[in-house]
């Protein structure tokens, strides 16, 4: 058995961090995976993600980025929490923070991603825009590990999308959701099933 999943029911303990919408979180806690998803790490006290959290009954962490916090203790008690709750992943979802050393080091190619462009294109926070504005005919979603650069980390999944000629930006970013809330669960449960996670 994998060592990492939890003796009640085998599922893995895992985190989700989220800043926004969550409809990646929602199609994750939908998708019927063997994981236990503990606690959302959101860091907007405003983010729809958090009524989202609430309905589905997931505990959820507030964490503000704020003045006079360091980067380190913000992640530390972060840290605090996620040992609490025996996390053993973690995977992010429009997470739009640069995760840092504290959490790199606690969960060694244990952090996941998901970013909206066929990776090492169109990195960073507009990965649809500015694919969109290349006029690329092709673009896609990335699944990645985490490291210390922005969307650097090794990649693990890809799909392609294509973009047409008459597509509206609102057009290739419904075709790109669609395609994320698909290949983030199945990756995760791949990785699961592979004894990875
Ligand atoms: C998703 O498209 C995700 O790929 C992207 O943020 C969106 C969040 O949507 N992430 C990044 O751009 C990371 N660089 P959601 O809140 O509805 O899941």
């Amino acid at each position: 058995m994998n060592k990492q999943l939890n003796s009640s029911e085998n599922k893995l303990n895992v985190a989700i961090f989220a800043s926004g919408n969550g409809t990646n979180f929602q199609a994750i806690i939908e998708a019927n995976l063997p994981i236990e998803v503990k606690v959302l790490v959101c860091d907007h006290p405003d983010a729809y993600v958090l009524k989202r959290a609430k309905k589905a009954q997931v505990p959820v962490m507030v964490s503000k980025v704020k003045n006079g916090i360091s980067k380190e203790e913000r992640e530390n008690n972060i840290l605090q929490c996620l040992k609490a709750n025996n996390v053993k992943a973690i995977f992010l979802a429009g997470y739009m923070r640069i995760i840092g050393s504290t959490l790199l080091n606690a969960f060694p190619k244990r952090i996941l991603n998901i970013h909206p462009a066929l990776l090492p294109n169109f990195p960073g926070k507009n990965g649809i825009l500015d694919a969109y504005n290349a006029k690329v005919s092709v673009t896609g979603v990335t699944i990645h590990y985490i490291d210390a650069g922005i969307d650097t980390g090794q990649i693990i999944n890809q799909v392609k999308v294509k973009r047409y000629p008459n597509d509206s930006l609102k057009d290739l970013e419904t075709r790109i959701h669609q395609v994320e809330h698909q290949l983030y669960p199945n990756t995760i449960h791949e990785l699961i099933n592979k004894g990875v996670l």
